[in-house]
């Protein structure tokens, strides 16, 4: 049967030494499952709520001591005795258990450590890798395009440059581990060059560059020229995928985008990053708008759509709700999933079902902070997800989930297929 019989968690580091959440659930078989969950710097203003101490005297008041807490004596007497494979049914036992739309009582990164950890039990109960667990019907598995974040900037870096994310997408890769050597190949170009420039090659949080540069788009013509350099074509090789994080610099109902002195309303914004689109091989564009802001969503939409990724991360964080007031309302065509922006595995799959209902196209994401955690590896494979988001080529925090998917097609062999160039209408 595999039962719970124990639930432990632990207050840990995450990659920006922050505290965060570890938890493992037991089961009477002796055997276990683990999860450590990340944590966002630029989140959403819908998303699941991350219970913090607030406790001045320990980690600046970010201590997560409440949560872990919450998990020994709240979530495991609630969860002892159950049979571990029942997920959807644990998850809403903890749902109800907080009782609030946002998880407030509980913290989402409580109630997500179990929920995650319950599915690393559960796979190896069956003894069967996590990512074949999700999904026992699936005989097909496709690996996701990696969408990697090579030039770091906005909330993520101590930089000038407005744009969060300035992401290299080698879709004209002909398997996963081709993609990753693609991918690698130009991040050290970059590094060569930015240092030939005279300029720091120091990381932010997501191991991608964070260079003083004077405009956006100097990271586009930047990425641009390392591609060539790395002996690829843009855009038939590798693309260009943006994270614009715009929430974060629109200040009464204009987007301050400080390096180049504009101050955009709705309108000039849309029109802005469609001349970005029209002069650069930008396959996707990520919170190209205000998470509130949706009536921008519906002008960039109508006028980038049809052939252009847009993807709501703030806008949905990755809930139901909110994806069916976009697909109604036709804001974007894509999604951000992160697990921890809606709290359990169950909620985050049918999030990931409704969109892939509806032709939305699915990125599976990473936070800025991060651990060796790698469920989303799993995640990405067994739900139909075409991409996924997991930052730069260094650091053991990103590369922990590239690393899984090479292991993922180094073991399914021919049982799998990369999306590639499909999946990009551009
Ligand atoms: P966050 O950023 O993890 O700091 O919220 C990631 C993103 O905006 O995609
Ligand atoms: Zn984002």
């Amino acid at each position: 049967m595999n039962r719970i019989i124990d639930i432990d968690a632990l207050e840990i580091l995450d990659s920006r030494g922050f505290p965060t959440v570890r938890t493992t659930v037991l089961l009477d078989n002796g055997t276990a499952g683990v999860a450590m969950v990340p944590s966002g710097a630029s989140t959403g203003e819908r998303e699941a709520f991350e219970l913090r101490d607030n406790d001045a005297a320990r980690y600046l008041g970010k201590g997560v001591l409440k949560a872990v807490k919450n998990v020994k004596q709240k979530i495991a007497p609630a969860l002892k005795g159950l049979e571990v494979h029942k997920q959807n049914y644990i998850d809403q036992l903890m749902i109800e258990l907080d009782g609030t739309p946002q998880k407030k009582n509980l913290g989402a990164n409580a109630i997500l450590s179990v929920s995650l950890a319950v599915a690393h039990a559960s796979a190896n109960a069956n003894k069967t890798p996590l990512f074949k667990n999700l999904n026992k019907d699936l005989q097909n598995f496709f690996l996701p395009v990696p969408l990697m974040n090579v030039i770091n900037g906005g909330q993520h870096a101590n930089n000038n440059i407005d744009f969060q994310e300035f992401m290299i997408v080698p879709h004209g890769a002909n398997c996963f581990s081709e993609s990753i050597r693609y991918g690698a190949e130009v991040f050290q170009k970059l590094k060569s060059m930015i240092e030939k420039m005279g300029m720091s090659s120091a990381v932010g949080d997501e191991g991608g560059f964070a260079p003083n540069l004077d405009s956006n788009e100097h990271a586009l013509s930047l990425i641009l020229d390392s591609i060539e350099s790395a002996g690829y074509a843009p855009g038939e090789d590798i693309s260009i995928a943006l994270d614009v994080a715009s929430s974060e610099f629109y200040k009464d109902n204009l987007y301050h985008i400080d390096s180049e002195g504009l101050k955009l309303n709705s309108e000039e914004m849309c029109s802005f990053l469609t001349k970005l689109v029209k002069n650069y091989p930008i396959v996707s564009i990520e919170d190209g708008m205000d998470q509130n802001d949706w009536t921008g969503w519906q002008k960039l939409t109508s006028s980038l759509g049809n052939d252009t990724q847009l993807v709501g991360d703030d806008l949905f964080v990755t809930n139901v709700e909110f994806l069916q007031k976009g697909i109604n309302e036709k804001s974007a065509n894509s999604i951000l999933i992160k697990v921890n922006q809606i709290g359990t595995l169950s909620e985050t799959l049918s999030t990931i079902e409704l969109a892939n209902a509806n032709n939305f196209e699915v990125v599976v994401s990473h936070r800025s902070g991060e651990t060796e955690d790698n469920s989303i590896s799993d995640l990405a494979c067994s739900s139909g997800a075409t991409q996924i988001k997991a930052g730069s080529m260094s650091r053991s925090d990103r590369l922990s989930k590239y690393n899984r998917l090479l292991v993922i097609e180094h073991m399914l062999g021919a049982d799998c297929s990369f999306s590639g160039s499909k999946i990009f209408k551009k």
